[in-house]
């Protein structure tokens, strides 16, 4: 199973240095999506899971770390990823909130000129290092629950210089914090002030900004919001074909509010994933599935919207759709800066399992991201991004909120402290 667990019979080789794992962590349970649940002791060497097997055979196995740990019962599981965050933002919508509550919807809010366009006018008015700064709280809060690996967006800029900003400050994010940090460029989020008609402002994106982006290595994605208070199937449509053509993998924000078929669009482009999705038609699934598109489930905005249209969560099942789970985390329609509450919102307002929701934010959040080869799961050759509960069951992690933090955080192996 690995280079340790086989090489057995050359006890006295394995003395060396070189075969000494960092990391031990024996007298635990795995919570996992892959093939290897059950096993109780875990050894990570140079940042990445070394070796699995039983915490009663490891002495036998002669695997020895610096570090041995008795994780005395402990479950163990992949670190979490937050995979569709607008995580960079200024300011907040407070206000807005209020409207909310007093009747209004988020399509009229935006149509007066409130919602995403209020977030970009706070974006733009401030300087780099104090979107690091106002960012950096939200991410913190993410890593102290476990989460290791982020996607955010930008699309609060909508224009060359800001939406530049806002992914360097992302950048910037993954190197003062052990978070990985995945950028997805989402300059079609929203029609700015400063142009009146749709299809120019797509044209600028596709001949000014795109490239730029590209240029500077600063998105690993590109999104775009496929919505009448968005942009149209075929404006979107423009968009993925500038991404095929500079080499970048697409997700997209469809069928929210409504259905302009903007999954089937992703289909077509094999993108990585569809999120929202509460207004898609069941007999899209197939499409998606086939395409090996990820369903990313957003309930936070769900909730936070007061929606009442349900994803078809049941068909997805069916058709056996990956689906993974993610915050959403933005100033609008989903201001939750918890991975963990929203674990929770999908067993109780999507009705998912407690064992789905975990696949949704480990492996199949992965996969939504083109890292499922490696991070999301517990097994040898993964990176050693992990995480030590105090719990009895991992249904714990999703019944309630606020009850339970990782004891332990390891990020490529290294332990974190928050
Ligand atoms: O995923 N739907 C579009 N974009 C975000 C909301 C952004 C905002 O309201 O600021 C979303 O819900
Ligand atoms: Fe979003």
């Amino acid at each position: 199973m690995s280079r340790f667990a086989s090489a057995k019979s050359e006890t006295d080789k394995q003395n060396t240095d070189s075969q000494i794992s960092d990391t031990l962590i024996y007298n635990l349970n795995i919570i996992d999506c892959g093939p290897q649940c059950g096993k109780s002791a875990v050894a990570f060497t140079n940042g990445v899971i070394s070796w699995i097997g039983n915490s009663d055979d490891r002495q036998q196995s002669s695997v020895r770390a610096k570090d041995e740990i008795d994780a005395e019962g402990q479950w163990l599981s992949p670190g979490l990823i937050d995979c569709h965050t607008h995580l960079v933002y200024g300011g907040h919508r407070a206000a807005e909130f209020a409207l909310k509550l007093e009747g209004a919807s988020y399509e009229e809010i935006s149509r007066k000129g409130g919602g995403i366009v209020s977030t970009v006018k706070a974006t733009r008015n401030l300087s780099e290092s104090a979107l690091v700064a106002c960012s950096q709280p939200r991410l913190q809060s993410l890593l102290a629950e476990g989460v290791t690996t982020v996607e955010i967006k930008s699309g609060y800029g909508l224009d060359l210089n800001n939406e530049i900003k806002m992914l360097r400050v992302a950048r910037q994010l993954g190197k003062d914090t052990p978070v990985t940090i995945r950028t997805s460029f989402l300059g079609a989020h929203a029609l700015p002030p400063e142009f009146k008609d749709k299809d120019e402002f797509i044209q600028h994106l596709i001949d000014i900004v795109m490239p730029q982006v590209q240029k500077e290595g600063l998105a690993d994605a590109v999104d775009f919001f496929c919505e009448g208070i968005g942009f149209s199937r075929s404006q979107c449509e423009k968009i993925c074909k500038e991404a095929v053509k500079l080499g970048l993998p697409i997700k997209g924000h469809v069928e929210q509010l409504s259905n302009l078929n903007g999954a089937t669009l992703i289909a077509e482009y094999n993108g990585l994933s569809a999120d929202h999705l509460e207004h898609l038609h069941k007999d899209d699934i197939p499409t998606l599935k086939t395409a090996g598109v990820v369903a990313v489930l957003l309930p936070g905005a769900f909730y936070s919207l007061s929606e009442t249209k349900l994803p078809p969560i049941q068909a997805m099942r069916d058709h056996q759709l990956p689906m993974a789970i993610a915050s959403d985390l933005n100033p609008g329609s989903s201001p939750i800066a918890s991975l963990l509450n929203i674990m929770n919102l999908a067993c109780v307002q999507y009705k998912l399992t407690p064992e789905e929701v975990l696949r949704g934010v480990t492996c199949h959040a992965a996969r939504a991201l083109g890292l499922e080869k490696s991070i999301g799961e517990i097994k040898v050759g993964m990176n050693a991004d992990a995480l030590l509960w105090p719990i009895d069951t991992p249904a714990q992690l999703c019944y309630g909120m606020n009850l339970v933090k990782p004891s332990r955080i390891y990020k490529n192996g290294i332990q974190v402290n928050v």
